[in-house]
C-alpha cells in the first residue's frame, strides 16, 4: 500500500443534511428547510413557505445539533483524523445580510470544532453546501445580485477569523459546477424559482442569469480564497467539483467528441477557473456564441487570478456514458444521469458503481491541475436493514469502499498527489437528492425514517470496525 503516512482519513457531511435544529439558536431559514421529502420516483418540492402537515427532512435531520458529542466520539473511535462538515450560513447570519453575526450560531460551531479536535480530527469546513439563507434568495435572487458577493465574504471572514487557529482546510462552495446546470440555479446560486423577473411566464430556467450568477459566485469564491490566505497563510482552501466522469459509449468519433465537450462544460469548466484564475477558451467561446457570456466588472479578472485554490477537492460516486444515440439506455446519477455503461452495475438509485473510474479520474486530474487532490465525497447509498439484534451487515458497502480505496492506492502509485479521503455520510443522514433517510451511506445507522419518526438511536454497522481497521493500518488492511 502506498498511502502517505500523514494521509487524511475521515468522513464528510453537510449541515442541512444532519444537524436538524433548523430554527434553534437563532438560525434563519435556508433553502433546504423548504424542500419536502421525496423518493426515487417522487421529486422533492421547494415550497415558498413551510406548509403545515408536510415533512421537511432538514428540520430534524438526524439531530446532530443535540447529538454531536456522541457522534463525534464515534468518529474518533474509528480513528478519523479529518472530518468534513459545513457551516450553515443562516446560523451565523440568519437572513444572510445582517451586519453582526449571531453569537449563538457561532457558539454551536465553537463547541463542535473543539469536540472534533479533542477527538483527534482536523476539521474541513465547507462554507456553502446547498444551504443559502432564504433571505439571500428572496431579497437578492441569490448570486445573480452582485451585492451577495460581499455578503458571502463577510460571512466567510467571520468564521475564518474565528477559527483561524483551529481549522486549516476550507472549501468555498460545494459542487460549484452544479451551478452551470439548470437544476443548480436555486441549490448552488440561490435564484428564486418564484421570482417572475428571472422566470417570466412560468419559465423553468434562465441560462443567461445562471451564468452571470455563477460568475459572481466564482468572484466571491476567489475573494474568499485571497482573504483566507491573508487571515492565515497556512490555510489550504479547495474548490469542490462534482466530477461527473464520463466515457464515450462507443469509439464512434461523434461519441468521442460529444463526450469531450460534456467533460469540458460540466466536469472541468468551474474547476479550471478556480485553479487557474481564468475562463478557459472553450468556455468563453461557448458562452459568447450563445450570447450569455457574463458581465465582468472592473477588477473581476484580477480577483479570479489572485484567488486560485490550493487543492483540487472533488466528489466521486459514479460514471456515465455519452453518445449521440438518443435511444441508448439511460442510467441515474449524482446531479445528472447519462447513458448506461454495459460493463457496470448500478445501485438501487441507479448510480453506476465504477472504482476503476476513480483511478482514471485521479490520473486525469493530476495531469490537468498538478496540485494536491482530495476525494471529499464517495460512498454507497443503500437501504440498510437494522436486524432485531441491533446489527447491520453491510458487506456491500465494505466491497464498494474497498474497491475505491484500492483505486486510490493505484492512482497514488501512478503519481496522483492524493492527500485525503472523506467518504460521504459516515453517519446516516438525509439524502440531498431525494430527501430520504432510506438512502443510507453511514458506518453508523440512525433510527430515523423518511417521515421523521424513529428513536434517533445510533447503531454501529459492520463497516464501522472495517473502516477503523483501514484507517489504523493506513489503508493496508482492506
Ligand atoms: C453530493 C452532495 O452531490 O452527493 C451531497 O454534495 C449529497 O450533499 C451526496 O448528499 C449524495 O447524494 P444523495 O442524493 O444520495 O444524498
Amino acid at each position: 500500500m502506498t498511502f502517505p503516512k500523514d494521509f487524511l482519513w475521515g468522513g464528510a457531511t453537510a449541515a442541512n443534511q444532519f444537524e436538524g435544529g433548523y430554527d434553534q439558536g437563532g438560525k434563519g431559514l435556508a433553502v433546504p428547510d423548504l424542500k419536502t421529502v421525496g423518493g426515487v420516483k417522487l421529486a422533492r418540492r421547494f415550497t415558498p413557505t413551510v406548509e403545515p402537515g408536510v415533512y421537511y427532512p432538514s428540520h430534524k435531520a438526524i439531530d446532530f445539533y443535540h447529538h454531536y458529542k456522541e457522534d463525534i466520539k464515534l468518529f474518533g473511535e474509528m480513528n478519523f483524523n479529518i472530518f468534513r462538515m459545513s457551516i450553515s450560513w443562516s446560523r451565523i447570519f440568519p437572513m444572510g445580510d445582517e451586519l453582526e453575526p449571531n453569537e449563538a450560531g457561532l457558539a454551536f460551531y465553537d463547541d463542535v470544532i473543539d469536540e472534533l479536535i479533542k477527538n483527534g480530527m482536523t476539521p474541513l469546513i465547507t462554507l456553502s453546501h446547498f444551504e443559502l439563507p432564504m433571505g439571500i434568495v428572496e431579497k437578492y435572487n441569490g448570486f445573480s445580485d452582485r451585492r451577495v458577493i460581499d455578503l458571502f465574504v463577510r460571512y466567510a471572514e467571520t468564521v475564518m477569523t474565528r477559527y483561524k487557529s483551529k481549522v486549516k482546510y476550507w472549501i468555498t462552495f460545494n459542487e460549484m459546477n452544479f451551478g452551470a446546470m439548470d437544476h443548480g440555479e436555486l441549490t448552488v446560486l440561490g435564484m428564486n424559482p418564484n421570482d417572475e423577473t428571472i422566470y417570466p411566464n412560468g419559465a423553468k430556467t434562465n441560462e443567461k442569469v445562471r451564468f452571470q450568477a455563477l460568475h459572481n459566485a466564482l468572484v466571491a469564491s476567489a475573494k474568499v480564497v485571497e482573504l483566507g490566505h491573508n487571515i492565515n497563510p497556512d490555510f489550504m482552501i479547495g474548490c469542490m467539483i462534482c466530477h461527473i466522469t464520463s466515457y464515450p459509449l462507443t469509439p464512434k468519433p461523434e461519441d468521442v467528441l460529444k463526450r469531450k465537450e460534456f467533460d469540458l462544460l460540466f466536469a472541468k469548466f468551474v474547476g479550471d477557473v478556480q485553479t487557474r484564475g481564468v475562463y478557459p477558451a472553450y468556455m468563453t467561446t461557448y458562452l459568447k456564441n450563445k450570447d450569455i457570456f457574463p458581465v465582468f466588472e472592473a477588477g473581476d479578472a484580477e480577483i479570479l487570478k489572485a484567488g486560485t485554490v490550493d487543492m483540487y477537492t472533488f466528489s466521486y460516486y459514479m460514471t456515465i456514458c455519452i453518445t449521440t444515440d438518443e435511444n441508448a439506455d439511460e442510467t441515474g446519477g449524482n446531479l445528472m444521469g447519462g447513458k448506461a455503461n454495459p460493463y457496470l452495475k448500478a445501485s438501487e438509485w441507479g448510480w453506476q458503481v465504477d472504482p476503476v473510474g476513480l483511478e482514471y479520474t485521479l490520473i486525469d486530474l493530476q495531469d490537468r491541475y498538478n496540485m494536491p487532490l482530495m476525494v471529499v465525497e464517495n460512498g454507497l447509498g443503500f437501504a440498510d436493514e437494522l436486524q432485531a439484534d441491533g446489527t447491520i451487515v453491510d458487506d456491500y458497502r465494505i466491497d464498494y469502499m474497498r474497491d475505491h480505496i484500492k483505486a486510490m492506492d493505484s492512482a497514488i502509485e501512478k503519481g496522483a498527489n492524493l492527500i485525503g479521503y472523506t467518504m460521504w455520510g459516515p453517519i446516516d443522514l438525509v439524502s440531498a437528492g431525494t430527501g430520504e433517510m432510506t438512502k443510507r451511506y453511514g458506518f453508523i445507522y440512525v433510527d430515523m425514517n423518511n417521515d421523521g419518526s424513529g428513536s434517533l438511536k445510533r447503531y454501529k454497522k459492520k463497516s464501522f470496525d472495517w473502516y477503523k481497521e483501514v484507517i489504523t493500518s493506513n489503508g493496508e488492511k482492506l
